[in-house]
This record gives structure tokens, C-alpha cells and sequence, in this order.
């Protein structure tokens, strides 16, 4: 439904796990402790490569509500949680997790975020997070998203927003004119009306800063070598597809950018904390 497969986004997970940059993720754990519990709701949450990655460094007891609108992703996530926890057991709609200690419960919620977010995000969370979102989103979407969270007080957190920057190795005549091709299928609309694609990150720490949040950024690229072949290989291919639905690189070329096999690749993200003031 959503056209993000359960797949691609297991292959990507430790490349994400890798990229996220550890000083805003302990800075947004130094903020949140010592509360006797956690409630967190994950916008997008996909197969739950954010709770993850995120718990972990987070206080005893939490409660996350993990939000997608793609039935078949919430599923995988539920799977993937179970496998992922030291204990898990069902308990009702929730799950109940123990994991390095941790007490976790994680409820799956599925909405469209178009339609829902005031709903989903109102109930007094403590934090508002997400991965791999807000690039498909517009301006206004995030917009509205940061006057949902500074509504409710609830600290903001998403990594990886893609920033526009690619290098890939070894290089290619066209590469220059993939990117720029690749970063306009990004502002496509993807559900949210016209992306802000490469210019999520600024309009999310914009958006926040106009709320009276204090914005702190840090840069978080995926770093992809030869050791991940298959992961290459599968991101050569979606950037060569949207390039190829814009219309703007002759076919062939496409089609020999793509015949070159790649051993490295950069791509730009950046990770963004956002918390109230006071
Ligand atoms: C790039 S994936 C990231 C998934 C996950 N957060 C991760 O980092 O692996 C984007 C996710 O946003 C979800 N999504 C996109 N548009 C949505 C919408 N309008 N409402 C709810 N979820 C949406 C997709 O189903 C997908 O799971």
C-alpha cells in the first residue's frame, strides 16, 4: 500500500542504525530522564526500525503508540518486535516487551497522518518521533506537525531527513544530472501535497523554532560501501526508477548510469531535535 516494502526497509535498517548521529540522541535521553514513564508516538513508524533504535536509550517504562497507514508494514512491525525483544507477550492490541531491562508497551495504530495527526498525536505524549518521514512531507504538512507537538508540550525527534546530497563511486558523467532530477521526483507529491524532498530539514527546524522550540541539527548520512552490495545495488535501482518517472535524463543514459556497478555511496540526512522551551 504504501510502496515502502517490509524488505527494503529491513535492508536499510543498519545503515540507518549507523547514520543516526549519538549526541542528539542522548541529548533527547538527558531531556526525558527521570520521569517515571515514557509515552512516545512514532509517526511512520514502517516495520519499527525507530523504537529500535530509540528505546534502547530511553527510561525504564515507556509506552509507545507506533502509527502507520500500510496494514501490511504495522504487521511486520509486530513481528519484528517480538523477535527483537529479550521477552514479549501479547496483551490485548499491545505488546509487552522487556528489553535490557526496559518495560515497553507498544500499541500499532493505523492512520492516514494526512488525515489523523491531531488525533494521533493528542493524548499528551511526551515525545513526538519519527524516521525517514518528513522528506516526503510538505511544508505545511510539517508546519502543522510542529504546531500538533508544541500543542501538547511533547519534546520532537526525526532522523534521517534526506538533505539532497548524493555521491556515488565510482562517479559517472550523469550523476549530477540524476541527483538533480532525483531530488525533483523528491518534492512529488507522496501524500502530503508537493514533498519539501531535500528541504525538510530546514523547514522542520523553521517550523519548530516558530513554535519557541529550541533546534538543535546534526548531520546523519547513510555510508554505504561494497560490504553492502545488495543495499546498493537496491538503492541504484529506486534512484534510477524516479529519476526515470520525472523524465528529465534520456533513457539511456539512465540506463548506463545504471550498468556501472557501484562500490560506495553517500547520501545526505540530517537528524533533528527539537524540544520545548523552558
Ligand atoms: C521511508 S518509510 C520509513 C519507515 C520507518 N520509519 C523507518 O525508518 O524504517 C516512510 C513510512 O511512512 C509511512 N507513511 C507514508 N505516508 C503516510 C501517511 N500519509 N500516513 C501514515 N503513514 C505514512 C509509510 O507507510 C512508511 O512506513
Amino acid at each position: 500500500m504504501s510502496g515502502f516494502s517490509p524488505e527494503w526497509l529491513a535492508k536499510r535498517e543498519p545503515a540507518d542504525v549507523r547514520a543516526r548521529d549519538p549526541g542528539l540522541l542522548a541529548a533527547l535521553a538527558a531531556h526525558l530522564a527521570g520521569r517515571d514513564s515514557i509515552e512516545v508516538i512514532d509517526l511512520g513508524c514502517g516495520t519499527g526500525s525507530n523504537i529500535r533504535a530509540t528505546a534502547p536509550v530511553l527510561g525504564p517504562v515507556q509506552e509507545w503508540t507506533l502509527v502507520d497507514y500500510d496494514p501490511v508494514l504495522l504487521e511486520a512491525a509486530r513481528a519484528a518486535l517480538f523477535t527483537w525483544a529479550d521477552e514479549a507477550s501479547e496483551n490485548g492490541e499491545s505488546i509487552a516487551l522487556k528489553k535490557e531491562g526496559r518495560a515497553i508497551i507498544v500499541r500499532f495504530r493505523q492512520a492516514d497522518l494526512m488525515q489523523d495527526l491531531e488525533a494521533v498525536v493528542g493524548d499528551g505524549p511526551d515525545l513526538v518521533t519519527a524516521s525517514a518521514l518528513f522528506d516526503l512531507c510538505s511544508v505545511d504538512f510539517i508546519r502543522r506537525v510542529a504546531r500538533t507537538v508544541a500543542g501538547e508540550g511533547a519534546a520532537f525527534y526525526t532522523v534521517l531527513t534526506y538533505d539532497g546530497a548524493q555521491t556515488w563511486s565510482p562517479t559517472h558523467p550523469a550523476d549530477a544530472d540524476m541527483t538533480a532530477a532525483f531530488n525533483a521526483h523528491q518534492e512529488t507529491d507522496k501524500g502530503f501535497g508537493s514533498a519539501a524532498g531535500p528541504a525538510a530539514p530546514e523547514a522542520l527546524a523553521l517550523a519548530f523554532r516558530e513554535q519557541g522550540y529550541v533546534v538543535q541539527e546534526a548531520a546523519s548520512p547513510w555510508r554505504i560501501d561494497s560490504s553492502e552490495q545488495a543495499l546498493i545495488e537496491m538503492l541504484a535501482d529506486g534512484f534510477a526508477a524516479a529519476v526515470a518517472e520525472i523524465g528529465r535524463v534520456p533513457p539511456d543514459v539512465i540506463g548506463h548510469w545504471l550498468s556501472v556497478r557501484r562500490t560506495a555511496s553517500v547520501v545526505g540526512h540530517t537528524d533533528t531535535l527539537a524540544l520545548p522551551p523552558g
